[in-house]
């Protein structure tokens, strides 16, 4: 036995993150190892003879761990007999692969339900509902039905003439490859769907996501804490890493509420290498009631630029024009012809000109004050002047396509595709148009939605507002408008519609089949007998209260089923989505 206890000891010292910093074997890593059934751990016990033996089973063609002998065998004082010190010594945070964390270079940011994933969605302002942290460990199954692709519908695609005509074509087909998207749905579950069809295919995602002030479009749920705000950002940059081209970029619009905690985050989800710089959007004056305050006053947002692959990145080198003082201070001289030019040193020491006419610009910096707010463009007043003005009326948050436009010619190129889970009035997915990029966007409250639309339609017109007179843009292109279906919209509609006792008690069945209970109904507390008890209304009352608000959609996986209230032409352009290519 003896033996044993030593040839396991030499066979896992040589796995450096099983040692630690003295040259000990750690044993809370090791315990931590195996209750996780770590591969690379598995792997090295098997490769050894005698440890295989001892620890494994062969049953047919297959090798079975015995994990209890194994847990059991290394917690026994006889294996490493003066660890127990070295173990009460060692007790800290670990991360994913059960290193401590002071063993470790990393930094990284903890906060309640960090392991959590929040749903974070609904459709109406006025509608606030609870939000529901699922934990990744206690409830997996409810995670993987929020991370099932959805079922889509509607399907309209609108161009010059349906625009023209006010009335959209069905589209008969979406082509992932060349179709521009715009989604009504809550982003996280939009997203999960989309990585199905879109994962390493999206060249520059663009966000711009509440920044949780308790002042902005956060509207419908203002009680996010930054704990909750961090979970929710968390939840969709996950995927939408998934998403990008291996040579994509993301570039992430906030303030200074959640700047800094963000950064962290980032780092942790893109990884610290592929950060690549961030920028600061000095979009303001300090006038109006802001300049009140004896602070001085915030006239700045951030965007954090992070690569997917910080090498393989595409970056196009962007310059910004001189100024006229820059002009005057360096271009100081004038040939015989006019043209003015500065004199450099070239590099074999002779003196040459540079002409101001074949010079670029000023290499972009990361300061980017020469882009204005759209608020401070004044033909944003005049209702005659709408049409060249980029205000959306109805809406405070609105970014300016110049800022997009910096970040696509910096990060792309004609054809890529480009991202915006957050549209509000749908400025990223007018300017990726104007810029002959392919764009999906994302939104899910109505009002925002009918401004991204309406935004659509005037750019689609060619209307001279936004970036159209940079990029010469006057008009096309086209969009397919999608919904995610909704699903207990059917079941509500049936429980209002049902008018006598045996309809009401079908959607009750139903309902208890499919499991659509809101996460607080206790359905082991749930007495039928006692429900059929209630009046005809109180009873209906009942199941509209207990639906379930956090599984609005209808999942891919049940769109065959009777009660998807979906038609046969959704479920088969449906299938056509998911099954193309992007
Ligand atoms: C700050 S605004 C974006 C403004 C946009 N950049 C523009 O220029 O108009 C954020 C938008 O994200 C939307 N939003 C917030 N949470 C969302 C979610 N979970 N799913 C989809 N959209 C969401 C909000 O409704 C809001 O319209």
């Amino acid at each position: 036995m003896q033996n044993l206890y030593a040839d396991l000891e030499t066979l896992l010292k040589e796995d450096a993150s099983l040692v630690d910093e003295h040259g000990k074997l750690n044993k809370n890593v090791l315990i931590t190892r195996a209750a996780n059934l770590d591969e690379g751990l598995l792997a090295r016990l098997i490769s050894s003879d005698t440890i295989r033996a001892q620890f494994f089973t062969q049953v047919g063609d297959t090798l079975v761990f015995d994990k209890a002998k194994f847990q059991e065998f290394i917690a026994n004082k006889a294996f490493l007999p003066d660890s127990y010190t070295a173990f009460r010594n060692k007790i800290g945070l670990t991360d994913r692969s059960g290193r401590f964390l002071s063993a470790s270079e990393d930094v990284v940011l903890a906060w309640p339900y960090k392991d959590c994933v929040l749903e974070g969605g609904m459709t109406k302002e006025d509608v606030k509902r609870d939000e529901v942290f699922w934990n990744t460990t206690l409830a997996p199954d409810d995670i993987a039905r929020v991370f099932e692709p959805k079922a889509l519908t509607r399907f309209e695609h609108w161009d010059r003439n349906a625009v023209a005509q006010k009335k959209a074509k069905r589209a008969d087909v979406i082509d992932p490859a060349s179709d521009n998207l715009f989604i009504k749905g809550n982003n996280l579950l939009a997203l999960h769907s989309l990585a199905e069809v879109y994962a390493g295919k999206v060249t520059v995602i663009y966000i711009d996501p509440p920044f949780n002030t308790g002042n902005d479009s956060f509207l419908y749920n203002d009680r996010f804490s930054r704990a909750t705000w961090l979970t929710f950002m968390r939840n969709r940059l996950e995927v939408m890493k998934t998403l990008l081209t291996r040579d994509g970029s993301i570039f992430i619009h906030i303030d200074v509420n959640q700047s800094h905690y963000l950064k962290a985050l980032c780092d942790e989800i893109f990884g610290q290498t592929n950060f690549v710089q961030e920028i600061i959007w000095a979009y303001g004056s300090p006038s109006g009631g802001r300049a009140g305050s004896a602070k001085p006053v915030n006239v700045h947002d951030y965007i954090l630029h992070y690569a997917r692959d910080y090498k393989a990145r595409k970056q196009n080198r962007i310059y910004t024009p001189y100024s006229d003082q820059y002009i005057a201070n360096w271009f100081r001289y004038e040939d015989e012809d006019g043209r003015r030019y500065r004199s450099r040193m070239r590099d074999d020491g002779t003196w040459g000109r540079q002409y101001l006419d074949e010079s670029p610009g000023v290499p972009l910096t990361t300061v980017w004050s020469d882009i204005k707010q759209v608020y401070a463009d004044p033909r944003a007043y005049r209702d005659d002047q709408a049409e060249h003005s980029e205000l959306v009326k109805g809406f405070l948050g609105q970014k300016p396509e110049r800022l997009i436009k910096r970040i696509l010619d910096m990060a792309s190129d004609e054809g890529d595709l480009v991202a915006d889970f957050f549209s509000g009035t749908g400025t990223t997915a007018s300017a990726a148009m104007k810029m002959k990029r392919r764009f999906i966007t994302t939104e899910q409250i109505e009002g925002q939605i009918q401004l991204t639309r309406r935004r659509l339609f005037k750019t689609i017109r060619g209307a001279g507002a936004g970036i159209s007179r940079d990029v010469e843009w006057t008009g096309g292109g086209s969009f397919v408008y999608l919904e995610l279906a909704e699903a207990n919209e059917t079941f509500a509609t049936r429980i209002r519609n049902a008018d006598e006792d045996g309809t009401l008690a079908a959607v009750a069945a139903d309902l208890r089949e499919k499991g659509w209970w809101r996460y607080k109904v206790d359905q082991s507390l749930w007495n039928w007998d006692e429900w059929a008890a209630l009046t005809f209304d109180e009873r209906k009352q009942l199941l509209l209260d207990s639906l379930d608000a956090n599984h609005l959609y209808v999942n891919y996986g049940d769109i065959d089923d009777a009660d998807s209230g979906l038609s046969a032409e959704d479920i088969a352009l449906t299938k056509a989505f998911y099954e193309a290519e992007a």
